[in-house]
């Protein structure tokens, strides 16, 4: 049956869930924690909410968003000949990092889907989310709270730091416990393909329907704005590399930031963010952003991050990685869908 949002132990809505659920109502953008990133919501139903989104976060228009559902019933409501492989998949997955794409139902804005007639869901992980969906009881369409390209918030503090003049909430879940964003997949003749990597891995993926094809993306025809080259950037320049002790030793003279993820590659010549001392993928995937987001703030001259292995949610890593590493991209209307 499908999972829904639990009431808090004293059976009534939790104070800061008020709070935003009044925002929503009034048709604000607030900022809402899920277990993969914090999100920019706004109900589904209110156009000048869901245009403040992207005027927010300098979005382009043509980006399409994420709707968060709180029950499988909202699903019937937004999206239409759901197949049933989907069902499946949010029987394991849901409430969790996995965002599917469906044809969407009329009743749907295009401002939601960019003006494509599919729609992207799922069903967040976090008590405080799954509250105010339920409270609000309507759909909450959110992207990543960050400016459109930087490096996504996993806490409070980092949507504080980008949008604390912009913003009347930051409904505060702690920080993300997933860290990368959902795994986006759609269903093309009866397979799944892979949109963006994300917190859910393949491997988990295909525990439940078998093998699954990964969308090659190229500058040309990225069929998600997420897929696209330059995305998840600090403004620190930065590059990858399987040994980074060794780069930064032949690059004298600059003041560099190394991010590793394991406690075998420690140096103390110079400051290091660990991202799991353990060698733990799913921790190293928690931390990831939070990283960034610290070495960003500290003027370095450059940022060296170490290649992850290509496994589980290593992969999703090197991806955001490598986006993070891209300086420039090319960015139309013309190039973002198939
Ligand atoms: O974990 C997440 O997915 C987070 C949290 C807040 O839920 N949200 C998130 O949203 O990462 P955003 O907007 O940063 O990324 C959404 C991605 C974009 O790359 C967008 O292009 C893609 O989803 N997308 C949305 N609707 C789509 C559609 N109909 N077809 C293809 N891609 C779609
Ligand atoms: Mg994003």
């Amino acid at each position: 049956s499908a999972p829904t949002a639990t009431p808090n132990k004293r059976g009534s809505i939790t104070k800061s869930v008020k709070k935003a659920a009044f925002y929503l109502n009034k048709g604000e953008v607030v900022a809402i924690p899920t277990e993969t990133v914090y999100g920019l919501a706004a109900s589904i139903y209110n156009e000048n909410a869901l245009k403040k989104i992207f005027e927010i976060k300098d979005r382009p228009y043509f980006n399409p968003l994420i709707v968060h559902i709180d029950s499988l019933q909202s699903l019937n409501k937004i999206a239409i000949n759901v197949p049933e492989v989907a069902y499946r998949l949010a029987d394991k997955f849901w409430p969790g990092p996995l965002t599917m794409i469906f044809e969407k139902n009329k009743s749907i804005s295009t401002i939601i889907t960019g003006g494509k007639n599919t729609i992207a869901v799922r069903m967040p992980n976090h008590p405080l989310a799954l509250e105010l969906i339920k409270t609000v009881d309507v759909p909450l369409a959110a992207p990543s709270a960050n400016p459109f390209g930087s490096i996504s918030p996993t806490s409070a503090k980092h949507v504080e730091k980008y949008f604390k003049n912009k913003l009347d909430v930051i409904l505060d879940g702690g920080s993300c416990s997933k860290g990368i964003e959902s795994t986006i997949i759609g269903f093309k003749n009866n397979e799944i393909v892979i949109y963006r990597l994300g917190s859910l891995s393949i491997e988990m993926l295909e525990s439940v329907v078998g093998p699954v094809s990964v969308r090659k993306h190229t500058q040309k025809t990225p069929i998600a704005p997420g897929m696209l080259d330059k995305h998840y950037a600090p403004k620190t320049p930065m590059i990858l590399c399987d040994n980074p002790i060794k780069t930064a030793s032949n690059l004298i003279g600059k003041n560099i930031g190394l991010i590793v993820f394991d406690k075998k590659t420690l140096c103390t010549d110079y400051q290091i963010e660990v991202l799991s001392p353990s060698g733990d993928l799913e921790e190293a995937a928690k931390n990831l952003y939070a990283a960034m987001h610290k070495f960003d703030d500290k003027g370095f001259d450059l940022l060296i991050a170490q290649k992850f292995p290509e496994v589980g949610l290593g992969k999703a890593i090197n991806d955001r990685l490598i986006r993070a590493c891209k300086r420039d991209t090319n960015f139309t209307p013309n190039n973002i869908f198939i």
